[in-house]
């Protein structure tokens, strides 16, 4: 090559250059006029700073459900924005009108964009129930429904007792030798041991090992990192995290679980070709169905599918359930009255039994009260949101496509237009009577569980909120037990 020729592709190459980053320029600026324009229109949290946008306002994810609380009993308004940085701004629905528009319609969870919500969690889930969409999500959820009916829940009842039984006797020894006992750890592998009996028919003593147990450790580790992740803007692009020690552990540990799922699953699958007759003699469980599921067409899921599903549910249901029964417990030991009254609803349907079974739960009518308004008070979810794929009309605001928009589920039950005297406590909410034809379904969403300690709480210790992922707490959630008799 000619020094010629090669000064002409270097001022190719240059001019190239500048014009990619002109026109992105141009792009970034007419966005930039977008967000402007729409911001304009809706109503904004607290006040602007020209460098940090809205993130003045808090420095801890707890501080900004504190700041958005206040600001919805002062305007109480049905969707509210905050700039992140001076650069873009971040849409949250909170109020039962605005928040069906999203939940109505059929838009995608936000895992498209850098700091997706979702996003972080697809190396380790895939592309399950939980973050799938459009077609494969419909197919998926067609060839999953036989996993959701009552008798296939039904006999789990037996691993519920078989499970709190361990717990209670974690609880137990901790209690006696401290004087309390710091139990969301506890029901979290409690929830965890549920879900991997009852959907793998795993038993690996999970409550009994502990955080030694390989497994757990590897999803609780997991779960922080997720989170880490989250709150760091600068690791939301994929080769800024994988560079650094915590996306390589990262890395690490999704192999690792993806391992676990997978040995399971190659191990039931030949299993069950050797002898197809199990499926006739054995308790079915969540992965039989899920090897066995058959589309419309014949086709089953795929290996990548199946394990997908099961790093999903397991996920999905020992996280949520940990903190929906961990925020219950709270509230049973710092409401007396209700604990009183709920311990009673209990004896009087197990009379002299031990054990819950299958039809006794929808007798236990003052306890699911009870943890439907500990689900309001905590949001054991706090928020979830969605991509728009098409413009979409919210509170008389067009937003385009390509926009995030924030579900604050937190927000909902705590808007006083919705939950009038929303910080107090009042199961009565969802009494037969108090669930009128009036009441929005989308104010809330339900859910259920039980226990035979009197509960207290323990004086001086800090009871605090963390919204995460789900509602953790800062300090953990210690209470005092006390063995109950018949006749207290
Ligand atoms: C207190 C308990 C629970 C709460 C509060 C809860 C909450 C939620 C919420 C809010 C979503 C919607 C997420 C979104 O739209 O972004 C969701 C989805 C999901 N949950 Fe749960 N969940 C609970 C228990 C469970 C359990 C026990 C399982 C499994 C056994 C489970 C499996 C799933 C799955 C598979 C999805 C995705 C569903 C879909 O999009 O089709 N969840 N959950």
């Amino acid at each position: 090559m000619t020094s010629d020729t090669r000064l002409l592709v270097v001022q190719i190459a240059v001019a190239t250059l500048v014009a990619y980053v002109i026109w992105k320029l141009i792009l970034t600026v007419i966005r930039y006029r977008k967000y402007c324009e729409i911001s304009r229109k809706i109503v904004l949290l607290g006040d602007y700073h020209p460098i940090w946008g809205s993130l003045h306002l808090f420095s801890t994810v707890t501080e900004y459900f504190d700041v958005v609380k206040k600001f919805i009993d002062e305007q109480r308004p049905k969707t509210y924005q905050g700039w992140v940085l001076f650069l873009y701004p971040n849409i949250t629905v909170c109020h039962p009108d605005t928040a069906r528009i999203l939940l109505k319609s059929s838009e995608p969870k936000t895992k498209y964009h850098a700091g997706g919500a979702y996003r972080m969690i697809m190396p380790w889930l895939g592309d399950g129930l939980l973050l799938s969409d459009g077609r494969k999500w419909e197919r998926n959820r067609r060839m999953l429904t036989p996993a959701f009916h009552f008798d296939i829940l039904r006999p789990y009842v037996k691993v519920y007792n078989e499970v709190t039984n361990i717990f209670l006797d974690n609880l137990s020894r901790d209690n006696k030798r401290d004087g309390n006992v710091e139990i969301s750890n506890y029901v979290t592998l409690a929830t965890l041991d549920t879900m991997l009996r009852c959907s793998l028919s795993y038993n690996g003593n999970i409550q009994q090992e502990g955080k030694s147990n390989p497994y757990v450790k590897a999803v609780i580790r997991l779960s922080t990192l997720v989170l880490y992740r989250s709150i760091r803007p600068w690791l939301y692009w994929d080769w800024a995290f994988y560079m650094t020690s915590t996306g390589r552990e990262f890395t690490k540990l999704c192999h690792y679980v993806h391992d676990f799922a997978d040995e399971i699953i190659r191990n039931r699958k030949d299993a069950l070709r050797q002898d197809p007759s199990q499926l006739n003699k054995r308790r079915l469980d969540f992965l039989d169905i899920l090897v066995t599921a058959k589309d419309e067409n014949g086709e089953g899921l795929s290996d990548l599918d199946i394990r997908a599903e099961v790093d999903t549910f397991l996920f999905e249901g020992h996280d949520t359930t940990a903190s929906a029964i961990s925020w219950a417990i709270y509230s049973l030991a710092k409401y007396p009255e209700h604990q009183q009254s709920i311990y009673e609803e209990v004896h009087s349907v197990l009379q002299d039994r031990r054990e819950v079974e299958w039809d006794d739960i929808p007798n236990f009518k003052k306890l699911s009260m009870f943890i439907k308004e500990v689900m309001r008070m905590h949001s054991t979810v706090p928020l979830i949101s969605r991509w728009l794929t098409k413009p979409l009309v919210i509170d008389g605001v067009e937003i385009p496509a390509g926009f995030s928009i924030d579900i604050s589920i937190h927000a909902i039950n705590h808007h006083p237009d919705v939950w009038p005297d929303h910080m107090e406590f009042k199961p009565e909410r969802f009494s037969e009577d108090a669930i009128t034809k009036d009441r929005d379904p989308f104010s809330y969403v339900p859910f259920s569980a039980g226990s035979r300690f009197r509960l207290d709480l323990v004086e001086g210790h800090k009871y605090v909120e963390v919204p995460e992922v789900v509602m953790r707490s800062e300090f953990g959630i210690k209470v005092r037990l006390e063995e109950r008799h018949k006749d207290t």
